[in-house]
């Protein structure tokens, strides 16, 4: 039974807050959190009614699970001071990143594993784990039933990848999320330069992403650049060369991007 499991979580910022309350919610167990920060660990742990600690002598090496929800520059760091607390336990350890391959565990513990969200996490917006897909990898079969009957119990969307799957599948959220949202904010910027509404947009950045629910975002492509209408264009870079030459550049790379996907 994945509920009977004692978990300890480590790391309290966005994705442990969260992730924490999804795993509380659906009946497992958070023993205690870590955080090296005592405000962001009471912070979670009064939310989850469990125990916390701030220094890793603290942490109770009791566990069967650990969830290692820190920055990914710190789960080497983390990883080697939770070994050395857990001197001859062989607990589960999973780190929650999308970026970092499980095997940066493997110096350490000899079970392993990722518990990877893939959605944009941040303390203070809410979240509904019920949609948010989660990408587990464990280094033995026994560990990777656990993490998937664990992870269903907070939602349905389970995927079992590895870690060459997960690093590129990362580098297409990188593209849908942090890219779409710069161009949002270059967008914003003109709006605001301009004396237009930056609302005037939303309506159109709402009908793209619902296309491409029903539809390839192939095949979805509308614009200047895949009409071939090189007088749209070339009036748009004049523009862009006087007025924001840090924009052209990325205009016509887009552009580019676009055409060559029409032939
Ligand atoms: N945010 C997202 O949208 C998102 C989505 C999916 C996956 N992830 C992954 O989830 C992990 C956590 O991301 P996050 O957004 O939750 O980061 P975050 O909000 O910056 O929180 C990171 C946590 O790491 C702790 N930490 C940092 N350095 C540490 C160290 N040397 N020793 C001990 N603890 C340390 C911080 O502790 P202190 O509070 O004590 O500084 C904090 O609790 C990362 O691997 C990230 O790639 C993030």
């Amino acid at each position: 039974m994945a509920s009977s499991e004692q978990i300890i979580l480590i790391g309290a910022g966005n994705v442990g807050f969260h992730m924490g309350q999804a795993l509380t919610k659906a009946g497992l167990k958070i023993h205690q959190v870590f955080s090296r920060s005592e405000t962001k660990a009471l912070r979670l742990a009064s939310t989850i009614n469990c125990s916390y600690s701030t220094s890793f002598e603290q942490i109770s090496d009791e566990a069967s699970v650990y969830i290692l929800a820190v920055t990914d520059q710190a789960i080497p760091k983390v990883a080697k001071a939770l070994a050395s607390r857990l001197k001859g336990k062989k607990p589960l350890v999973v780190h929650t990143s999308g970026a970092t391959p499980a095997t940066v565990l493997e110096p350490c513990f000899e079970r392993y594993g990722v518990f990877y969200p893939l959605q944009t996490f941040s303390v203070e917006q809410p979240v509904d784990f019920q949609k948010i897909p989660l990408l587990v990898f464990a280094n033995r079969s026994a560990d990777l039933e656990w993490l998937q009957q664990a992870g269903a119990l907070i939602t349905p969307l389970i995927y079992h990848i590895d870690d060459q799957q997960r690093k590129v599948l990362h580098i297409a959220a990188v593209m849908v999320n942090n890219f779409t949202n710069l161009l949002y904010s270059q967008a914003e910027r003109l709006s605001k330069q301009h004396d237009f509404p930056f609302e005037l947009l939303q309506p159109l950045i709402r009908e793209t992403v619902q296309k491409i629910e029903r539809h390839s975002p192939a095949d979805m492509q509308t614009g200047p650049a895949i009409r071939g209408d090189e007088a749209t264009i070339n009036s748009h870079l004049d523009f862009l060369e006087k007025n924001y030459p840090d924009l052209k550049e990325l205009y016509q790379l887009m552009t580019q991007l676009i055409r060559d996907t029409k032939n």
